[in-house]
């Protein structure tokens, strides 16, 4: 069988009516082995949220939302092999932690390729259309926050033009460790 590339995968924007496969990738990917690394919510919480919750994510961060977009690769086969969610932070506000936010600028969270999807450029390629999306938005750079300990992750974030900006948290579901924000910097 020849080998799946980047340019086999349709990226588009999520759609209300995906809700259930917005649903079950989430729940696949927060079985993966470094779920515990990559995610700040646990399977047994997302499993037990009703489908009201998961109908009004696919709205929210659908193709008609100006403030948060999913993208979502499709394989050949119809199988989504991945995931990036940009959402939109408005400079006097506050981001998930608490903290001001002070420029306007795109976060990107739940990033997600699935095993035997991955080392083929798709985290690139859904990469490129969130940050197309938040480009579109006006915003000024596009951040992320990725564990110590997430290597591969870091490794990816890096070859797509992702920097550490040097601000550390502390990890949510451990204190003891840390995650850092990465940016990636609107292009002139
Ligand atoms: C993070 C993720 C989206 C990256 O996608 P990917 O297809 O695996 O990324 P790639 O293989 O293209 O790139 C990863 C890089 O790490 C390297 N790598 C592979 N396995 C590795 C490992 N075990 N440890 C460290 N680096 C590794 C790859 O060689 C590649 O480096 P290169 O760019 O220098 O060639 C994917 O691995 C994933 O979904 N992981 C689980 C969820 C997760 O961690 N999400 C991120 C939360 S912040």
């Amino acid at each position: 069988m020849t080998a799946v590339t980047r340019n086999d995968y349709v990226v588009r924007a999520i759609r209300p009516d995906d809700w259930e496969r917005v649903k079950q990738l989430r729940l696949d990917a927060l079985r993966d082995p470094v779920a515990h690394l990559a995610f700040l919510e646990t399977y047994e919480n997302a499993a037990s949220k009703p489908d009201s919750f998961w109908r009004d994510r696919a709205v929210g961060s659908g193709t008609g939302s100006d403030t948060a977009h999913q993208f979502i690769a499709e394989a050949p086969d119809g199988t989504w092999g991945g995931s990036v969610t940009v959402l939109l932070e408005e400079p006097g506000t506050r981001d998930w932690a608490g903290n001001p936010v002070e420029r306007r600028q795109g976060h990107a969270v739940g990033v997600f390729v699935r095993p035997e999807h991955r080392g083929n450029g798709l985290i690139e390629a859904l990469f490129t259309a969130g940050l197309a999306w938040a480009w579109q938005q006006d915003a000024e750079r596009v951040r992320l926050f990725v564990h110590e300990d997430n290597t591969r992750a870091q490794a990816a974030y890096r070859r797509i033009g992702f920097a550490p900006s040097g601000l550390i948290v502390s990890f949510a579901q451990d204190e003891t460790a840390n995650e850092l924000e990465f940016v990636l910097e609107r292009p002139s």
